[in-house]
């Protein structure tokens, strides 16, 4: 269909609003947006091969009945979470089915012998979660169509095929905003250039296809180094049609991975991967992968005897006698140059945030300069829409949709080095330093700029590896198990455990996060709730967690019915009345009247207490109540160390403070702590002293932001209660996030600082008003603030508000409809 299209389309020398370059999916993505937002801007697609699709290429072969039907040779899953292709595919139309998974799966690494599997492989992803897998659903009639389909709607008239880019020209180098001159090549016909001269160019071709083409100024460094760094993938796919799925019918369900060595352990068998392919219609197909470094050199003949054997090695002799079958060397295919995607080497990958910018007039797409699903159709979907929105910003179209162009960070600009992405968790790498508040400003202004008022969340990782580092230089000898009740963002636990943190869970759930991480084992983990569910206790031993407190018989006996082999740890009340909150009420024995019988009742009942914990109270003011619980921790070891159980945990518990203050600092209880540690369990004991912080990490790395929606003048005497105030002007403003959200850690932590106008106003700084501070939701009891005092505010300004990580998140509701704000990741290069 497109051959035809492209023998009529001629290219002639001319201009253009904008040239793309590549008709695959990003490309004609790009395309189709900028037209969809102005039909009257020329845009022109040149293509260098002879068809549309690029790494997509649907194909037909013979199959069951003497019939044919359609197959992807190229790019054929998409997976639920793939969010930019799965709506592409709705939008045109196009059916999709299920992959067939049924049955028993093969699996063949170097020598060893085949063996089942239970793996989806590869319909998992990195979080071994089948719903969010890439490779799960298939689309009905092949992945080609996407890109017909778009030409469609683009007009086939602006689509050249077998015309390739060789060569960019700045007209006036000096100007960013000046007009490319492009330097075309016909591919049928050698002699034939064509110059376009176009506004604005899209590149939407690979990253090593990028780096074959000659600019008339060079290109900035960085991007040169990243695009002669990048080199494709090397598979080779097939597809081989069956007249019956006949391994459905043995049980198997065509899933093969296989990396297996032939008798020559530097040879490999072909299989790579196999997944069964049977269209919607019911024809019966096996497609795969093998991997071309042994196998592209073979005769297409001999490859395909040798991937038939293969398959008959796993499958049975069935196997080996298709209805029709062929395979494509991608290697080998011009414009393409490798499958699937871009493999971006070790150390390259810093340069991909500046890869991706803008240069000049010419801006980037294709899969690998997508920010999610990199090197997936799903990636160049989005890396399209990017690309052609930040054409049409500079175009000065008015349908620019902000949420593809990422601008939330690009005010950083040159400040943020590259993102690294943690599950579907973007983070910010900055060259330099940046604060909390000069990070919230330059986030709230762009936020302004766009009329969204949304609250927002920043999350400094870098304050959270220094808050680390200061715990070991000032405990040393005291082992943090972060308590994970108090922030469980993955990213502060994945941080934490990768410095050698280990985790105190409350519960099933928290231990279950901590295990699917996969950051720390068992061993590192404390089950610090000395009240647990049974069905919990059964779950800690099946996953290996031995260490659990305890401050009553009933849970001795509990441990006793549902753990193998529990390591108790005995919880001792021994509160700090000052503390913000006191624990002693719920939690702990009395540590002299209790606690000897607990360790006694524990000997009876042949249960193994290997320490004793306390926790001084969150909040904690008075750092010798630390001395305090120590002296009874002693005096416990000794007592049970007597009756014969091998003591060595002091468990410290929780209680530092998230920031320092006039009162308390980390300094002043280390100072008490290291002390009563040495009087009381020398060093040459060779103790565990292990703590359980929450807040001391959670706190200061987290800062929220909130938008004044409302803002009401009433009498400052209604806010202070006080008659003498009728007379002057007070207000009360309505934030949008509020103690059902973030907030809620004024009810429960009794914490909640006053929100600071995030930026300065000349004229209305100095003076001052009483004022209350209301969140969004309609319940009277959501205030933050009941009297604060502040500059006169006005609806639109941002309010921020410091150390807001601790008991926050982990307890935020969406009472109201309100949702959680979005959370900024960020960190500083020097930190990683
Ligand atoms: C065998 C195979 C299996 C895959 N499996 C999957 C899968 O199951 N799921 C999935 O999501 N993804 C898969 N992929 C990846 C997916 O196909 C690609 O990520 C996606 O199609 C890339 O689209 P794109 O538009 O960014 O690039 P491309 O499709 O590569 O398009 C770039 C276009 O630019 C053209 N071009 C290059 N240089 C020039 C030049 N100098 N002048 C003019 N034109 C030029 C090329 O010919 C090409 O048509 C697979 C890819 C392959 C090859
Ligand atoms: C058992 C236990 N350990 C540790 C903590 C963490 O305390 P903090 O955040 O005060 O350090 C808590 C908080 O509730 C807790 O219950």
């Amino acid at each position: 269909m497109p051959g035809k299209e492209v023998k009529e389309n001629v290219l002639t020398n001319q201009n253009c609003d904008v040239l793309v370059v590549g008709a695959g999916i990003s490309g004609l993505v790009s395309a189709r947006e900028i037209l969809k937002a102005d039909p009257g801007l020329k845009v022109l697609i040149i293509e260098g091969k002879n068809r549309v699709g690029g790494r997509t290429h649907t194909v037909e072969l013979k199959c069951a009945g003497g019939e044919t039907e359609k197959w992807d040779i190229g790019g054929q899953w998409v997976g639920k979470t793939q969010t930019h292709i799965i709506d592409l595919i709705k939008e045109l139309d196009l059916e999709t089915y299920d992959q067939y998974s049924e049955g028993t799966k093969w699996i063949q690494i170097g020598n060893s012998k085949h063996r089942e599997y239970d793996s989806r492989f590869p319909i998992i992803d990195k979080t071994g979660n089948t719903d969010t897998g890439a490779d799960a659903i298939r689309i009905t009639g092949g992945t080609q169509q996407i890109s017909q389909k778009l030409c469609g709607i683009i007009g086939w008239d602006k689509i050249h095929l077998n015309q390739a880019l060789l060569k960019l020209n700045f007209l006036d180098e000096n100007d960013d905003d000046t007009l490319v001159e492009a330097i075309i090549q016909s591919t049928l016909d050698e002699t034939k250039i064509s110059k376009i001269t176009a506004k604005r160019v899209i590149l939407a071709i690979p990253p090593a296809e990028c780096s074959k083409i000659r600019f008339q100024s060079p290109l900035p460094f960085d991007k040169k180094q990243f695009f002669d760094g990048c080199y494709q993938g090397n598979f080779i796919k097939f597809v081989a049609t069956y007249e019956t799925p006949f391994w459905r019918e043995d049980g198997f369900s065509g899933e093969i991975f296989s990396m297996g060595f032939t008798n020559n352990p530097r040879e490999t068998h072909p299989l790579y991967s196999v997944l069964d392919a049977t269209t919607a219609t019911g024809k019966s197909a096996l497609v795969g992968f093998c991997n071309n470094e042994t196998w592209s050199d073979s005769t297409p003949k001999a490859r395909k005897e040798a991937v038939l054997k293969d398959l008959a090695r796993f499958l049975g002799d069935k196997a080996l006698k298709p209805i029709d079958y062929v395979d494509k060397d991608w290697g080998q295919e011009i414009f393409t140059g490798g499958c699937p995607t871009g493999i971006i080497p070790a150390g390259n990958m810093a340069g991909l945030a500046r890869a991706r910018e803008p240069w000049k007039t010419i801006h980037f797409a294709g899969t690998e300069m997508a920010t999610v699903w990199i090197g997936y159709m799903s990636g160049g979907v989005q890396s399209g829409l990017r690309a052609s929105h930040e054409v049409l910003l500079k175009l000065g179209n008015k349908n620019v949709n902000w949420d593809y162009l990422n601008t939330d960070w690009n005010f950083a600009g040159k400040m943020v080095d590259y993102f690294e992405i943690f599950n579907d968790t973007k983070i910010a790498i900055f060259h330099q330093r940046i604060d909390n508040k000069t990070l919230c400003e330059k986030i709230a202004r762009v936020r302004s700029e766009k009329n969204d008022d949304d609250p927002f969340v920043v999350l400094n990782l870098t304050i959270l590896i220094d808050k680390y580092f200061q715990w070991k230089r000032e405990l040393p000898r005291v082992k943090p198990f972060y308590a994970v009740k108090c922030n469980d963002d993955p990213l502060i636990l994945r941080t934490l455990g990768a410095l050698g943190c280990g985790f105190d869970c409350a519960s099933k759930n928290e231990i279950n996060k901590i295990l699917k991480l996969n950051i720390v084992g068992p061993e590192k983990i404390i089950y610090a709730n000395p009240c647990k569910t049974r069905g919990f206790v059964a779950h800690a031993d099946q996953v290996g967690i031995r260490r659990m407190t305890f401050d009553n018989v009933e849970e001795l006996l509990k441990v006793k019915q549902f753990h193998s082999n529990p390591e108790m740890i005995l919880r001792i009340a021994v509160d700090d009345p000052t503390a913000t909150i006191q624990m002693g009420m719920k939690f702990g024995c009395d540590p002299v009247s209790v606690a000897p019988n607990l360790l006694q009742k524990a000997l009876e009942l042949q249960i193994k207490v290997v320490g004793i914990s306390f926790h001084v109270g969150t909040g904690c003011k008075e750092p010798f109540t630390f001395e305090t619980a120590i002296k009874h921790s002693r005096d416990l070891f000794d007592f049970g160390i007597q009756l014969g159980h091998h003591m060595k945990v002091l468990d410290i518990g929780g209680g530092f403070p998230g920031f320092d203050t006039d009162h308390i600092s980390l300094t002043k209880i280390a100072n008490v702590v290291n002390c009563a540690l040495e009087k009381y369990f020398p060093v040459e004991g060779n103790y565990e002293i292990i703590a359980e912080p929450g807040r001391f990490f959670a706190a200061a790395p987290m800062s929220v932001v909130t938008n004044i929606i409302s803002s009401v003048k009433v009498p400052a005497s209604r806010i202070t209660r006080k008659k003498s105030d009728a007379n002057k002007d007070g207000f009360m403003y309505y934030v949008n996030e509020g103690t059902y959200g973030y907030f809620n850690c004024k009810f429960y932590e009794h914490y909640c600082p006053p929100g600071e106008p995030l930026f300065p106003n000349p004229l209305k700084d100095g003076k001052l008003f009483h004022c209350t501070v209301w969140g969004p939701t309609c319940d009277g009891l959501d205030q933050m603030e009941e009297s604060s005092m502040k500059r006169n505010l006005e609806v639109g300004e941002w309010l921020y508000y410091p150390n807001m990580g601790a008991y926050t998140l982990s307890t935020a509701t969406t009472f109201n409809g309100f949702k959680n704000p979005k959370i900024y990741y960020f960190i500083d290069e020097k930190s990683l």
